[in-house]
C-alpha cells in the first residue's frame, strides 16, 4: 500500500541557537548562498530550520549523512533527489510558512504539500474571484460568511498540493480545475476535477488535509504510481538533532 509520510515542524520548537546551528551546518553551498541573501535574521533562520529538517528527514529513509543530500531541480523549480543517484526513487516536497514547514516523503508516487499560516490578511472572497475556479468561488459564496475563511484556506492549499504534486507550480492556472467537498458524508471526501485545456484524470489523485493548529492550514497530493489508496501519516516533529547527529524523534498525530 501506498504510504505518505507528512512531517510537520513548529519553528518554536528550533528556535535555540544550538539548533539553529545544527540545522544550518547541515546545509549545502548552494542553500547556504541562498540563506544569505535573505535580508531579515527571521527569513535566514526560517530557511535553515526547513532546508536543514528537509535533510534530516531524508536520511530518516536511508543511511546518508544530511549533509550529503544533493538535488536537481525540474523547469518550474521542484526539486527532487540527484544523489546519492541510487535514492532518487525517494520523492519528496516542501512547504513553508512563517513559523511551519511540511514535508510529503513517499516512495509511491508523485506528491506535492503545503502548508499555510490562516491567521494572515487576507480577503478571501475577492482572492478567490480572481484565482479559483468558478465552481469554487460560488460554492464558498454559498457557505456563511464565517465559514469563508476555512473553506478559502482547504482550497488554497489543497491547489497548491496539485500544482506542487505536478510540479509546474503557477505555470497551471488555478482556476482550471474545482474541488468539491462532501463534508456531510460519513467519511468527508474531496474530489478534484480538471477543465480543459488542463488533461488529468481525477481518478490518478488521493488527497489529505487537515487543520493543523487554530493557525496553520495543510494539505498533500499524491499521485500514487498504481493508484492503491494510500496512507498519510501525519508526524509532528519534536526534535531533530541529537548529539550533533541527524536523529529525528516524532510523534504522530
Ligand atoms: C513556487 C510554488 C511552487 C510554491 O510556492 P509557495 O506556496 O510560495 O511556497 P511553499 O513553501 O509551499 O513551497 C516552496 C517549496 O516548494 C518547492 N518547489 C519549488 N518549485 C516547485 C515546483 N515547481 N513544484 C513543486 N515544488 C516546488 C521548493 O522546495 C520550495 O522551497 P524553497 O523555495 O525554499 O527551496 C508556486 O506554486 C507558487 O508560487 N505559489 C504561490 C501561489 C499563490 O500565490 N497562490 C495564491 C492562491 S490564492
Amino acid at each position: 500500500m501506498p504510504v505518505v509520510d507528512l512531517w510537520y515542524a513548529d519553528y518554536l520548537t528550533f528556535a535555540a541557537e544550538d539548533s539553529l546551528a545544527a540545522l544550518a551546518a547541515t546545509l549545502d553551498d548552494d542553500e547556504r548562498t541562498r540563506m544569505t541573501r535573505f535580508l531579515f535574521e527571521r527569513d535566514r533562520r526560517s530557511y535553515a530550520i526547513s532546508h536543514g529538517l528537509l535533510r534530516i528527514i531524508l536520511s530518516a529513509y536511508a543511511a546518508v549523512e544530511p549533509s550529503l543530500w544533493r538535488y536537481r531541480h525540474n523547469d518550474y523549480g521542484k526539486p527532487e533527489i540527484a544523489e546519492p543517484a541510487q535514492h532518487c526513487a525517494l520523492r519528496f516536497n516542501l512547504s513553508h510558512t512563517r513559523g511551519a514547514m511540511l514535508c510529503g516523503v513517499t516512495r509511491d508516487g508523485e506528491l506535492g504539500v503545503d502548508v499555510e499560516a490562516t491567521a494572515r490578511d487576507a480577503s478571501c472572497v475577492e482572492l478567490a474571484d480572481r484565482y479559483f475556479s468558478p465552481s469554487e468561488v460560488a460554492d464558498l459564496r454559498r457557505l456563511p460568511i464565517d465559514a469563508r475563511r476555512d473553506r478559502f484556506f482547504r482550497l488554497w492549499t489543497l491547489k497548491e498540493a496539485y500544482i506542487k504534486a505536478r510540479g509546474m507550480g503557477l505555470a497551471i492556472p488555478l482556476d482550471q480545475f474545482s474541488y468539491a467537498f462532501s463534508d456531510g458524508e460519513p467519511t468527508p471526501t474531496v474530489r478534484i476535477s480538471f477543465a480543459p485545456p488542463l488533461i488529468d484524470d481525477p481518478q490518478n489523485w488521493q488527497f489529505t488535509e487537515r487543520r493543523m493548529t487554530p493557525s496553520f492550514r495543510a494539505a498533500a497530493a499524491v499521485a500514487a504510481f498504481d493508484r492503491r489508496p494510500a496512507t498519510f501519516v501525519w508526524r509532528r516533529i519534536k526534535s531533530a538533532v541529537r548529539n550533533g547527529g541527524g536523529a529525528i524523534d516524532s510523534e504522530e498525530f
